[in-house]
Formats: structure tokens, sequence, C-alpha cells
């Protein structure tokens, strides 16, 4: 089981987003956990579910402090808690372009709209006042702009004839605590799922010159045309709950020594006679830096003899 990702979630005040996550990640096999839970206002009722919850939390008036400093302040305590990923939860600050860059890629927001429309403030009146029939939540990565950046899933509601600010709101929220611990679980795992693994090593695999990909042992196998297979992917195969990239190597002593070097990373692949052949266990966190190199020193063993010859 890879380690779950570790969320800081910032709020500024009650906290139900937060408090969805949170009961979420309790949940079965949900790839997050909560390990700090941030606001800018001290006396945010979240922080109080959230102390209860027994949830690290952190609480500090923004009020007289310049924005980065502040922001810096926020980092720090992320930081500190070994947070990997970023929820922004109703977190009601701008925040400064130091904090955006810091946690890149790695920051969420929700925002109570079907963006790209109504962002910002008084999103429901602005929601009434165009005349929707419906509305909705979305959740999208932060980026430098204000409620911009990739979409990474939206929920929709209906706007009824008698609603006010306050009554879609409500619904909204209903939404946003479906929609905001699924999408978070998914982007958490969105580098380690089979899918995404398997599109890295076929981009790293047919880089290699005169390479093709076919199925081979019901997995996508990787060959040198006019030469042998240099590598498969494999994910659960033959029920082994692994997913993996099996690779040539010079012999078996070699693969031999990567076992024994680290045998939480390699393994020898059942089924692969005794040919010269390792796997490379993918779940927890990849080197693909040492994987391009032992990808291209499989591709040379299989290469024939002209291409092989070729600087890579
Ligand atoms: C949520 O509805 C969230 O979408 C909104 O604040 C509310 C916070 O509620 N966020 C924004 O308006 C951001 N611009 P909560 O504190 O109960 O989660």
């Amino acid at each position: 089981m890879p380690e779950k990702a570790r969320v800081g979630v910032l709020i500024s005040g009650r906290g139900s987003n937060m408090a969805a996550l949170l009961y979420a990640s309790r949940l079965g096999d949900c790839p997050y956990e909560i390990v700090l839970v941030a606001a800018n206002d001290p006396q945010a009722p979240g922080l109080k579910l959230a102390a209860g919850e027994g949830i690290a939390t952190f609480g500090l008036s923004h009020l007289g402090m310049k924005r980065a400093a502040f922001d810096a302040i926020i980092t720090a305590e992320l930081e500190r808690a070994g947070v990997t990923h970023v929820a922004l939860a109703g977190y009601m600050r701008l925040l400064s372009p130091e904090f955006v860059a810091h946690w890149q890629g790695r920051c969420l927001n929700i925002h109570p709209s079907l963006l790209p429309k109504h962002k910002g403030l008084h999103t429901h009146q602005a929601v009434l006042d165009a005349g929707e029939t419906e509305t909705g939540c979305t959740i999208h990565i932060v980026t430098p702009e204000l409620d911009d950046g990739p979409i990474l899933g939206q929920a929709r509601i209906a706007v009824l004839p008698r609603d006010t600010p306050e009554t879609l709101a409500t619904r909204v929220q209903y939404a946003e605590h479906q929609l905001y611990p699924r999408v978070l679980a998914d982007f958490v795992t969105a580098n380690t799922r089979p899918e995404a693994l398997l599109a890295r090593v076929r981009e790293l695999a047919l880089a290699l010159p005169a390479a093709a990909e076919k199925r081979s042992h019901g997995s996508p196998g990787f060959y040198v045309e006019g030469g042998k297979f240099f590598a498969y992917f494999t994910d659960n195969h033959h029920g082994d709950g692994i997913t993996a990239l099996l690779l040539k190597v010079s012999g078996l002593d070699e693969a031999a020594m990567l076992i024994e070097q680290d045998d939480s990373r390699y393994f020898r692949p059942k089924y692969f006679g005794p040919a010269g052949w390792v796997g490379i266990k993918l779940t927890d966190g990849p080197d693909w830096a040492a994987i391009e190199a032992m990808m291209a020193a499989a591709w040379r063993l299989c290469a024939p003899k002209r291409l092989a010859m070729l600087p890579i």
C-alpha cells in the first residue's frame, strides 16, 4: 500500500468542506489523510471541529500583516506538518504568488459555481442575477489567477424559482461535500494509477530508437524493430497484485544483485524463465531517472547490432 498523501486544509470559517474531507479520509482505503487544518482567523469554527477530531490546527489572524509574510508562515506550518498537498476549503484570502509557486500543482481550491462562470465573491447572487437555471461547484488546481486553473471536477445543481443566495449556498454545499473528497482522492493518486504509470513507461520506451509496442503475454510489451522485447508493463499479472515494469538485464547475476540491493523495489518476475529479467515495482514512488537508464541498457541488450552501436 503506497503511503497516504498528507493533506493540509486551509479554511476561514465553518469548515464544512474540511469536515467532509476529514470524514471521507476515515472511510476504507482513502488515499489521503488530513494532517493539519489552518485558518486565517483563530476563531474559525472549523478549527474547533478539527481539534475535536484530534487533528493538528493552526489559527492566526492575517490582520495587519503583509500578504507574503502571512503566507510564508502558513507555508512553514504546512511544511512542518509534512504536508504533500493543500486543499483550500472556503479559504477567503487571495494567495501570494510565492505561496502559489511553492505549492504549484499540489494545491486545490473549491469554488461555489460552475467555473469559468462567476469567479470571485457573491457567487450565488451573481448566478441569480444572470438568470441561470443551473449552478454548482468546481474543484480546480490553484494557479496565480483567482478561481482559474485546470478544472478537476464539477457537480451541478438546479436553480429553483424561489431560490435566494442562502438556499442556493446550502444546496451547492451538499454537492461540494460529495465532490471534494472524491476529486482529492483521484488527484493524489493520479501519478500512481496503472494508466498513468503505463503512460510514463510508454513515453520512456518509445523514445528509444526503433522502439515499438505490441501486446505479448497479455501485457503491453516494448521491443526494438528487428530485435527483441526489452520491457513489459504488467498490472496484476496472473493475479499477483503488482504493477511493475519488467526489464531485460544482462543476466541472472545482475537480476540477483538488484534484488539483493533492494528487495522492496526489485523482484524476480514469474513466468520469465532464466533469461535475465528483473521486475521493478512502480507503485511506491518509482525512481524514474534510474528506470530511464535501466531501460536504455535493456534496449541495447535487445537491439540489433547496427542499432545497439547508436549513442542514446
Ligand atoms: C464553500 O461553499 C466554498 O465553495 C466557498 O466557501 C464556502 C465555505 O464553506 N468558497 C469560496 O467562495 C471561495 N471563493 P465551508 O467553510 O463550510 O466549507
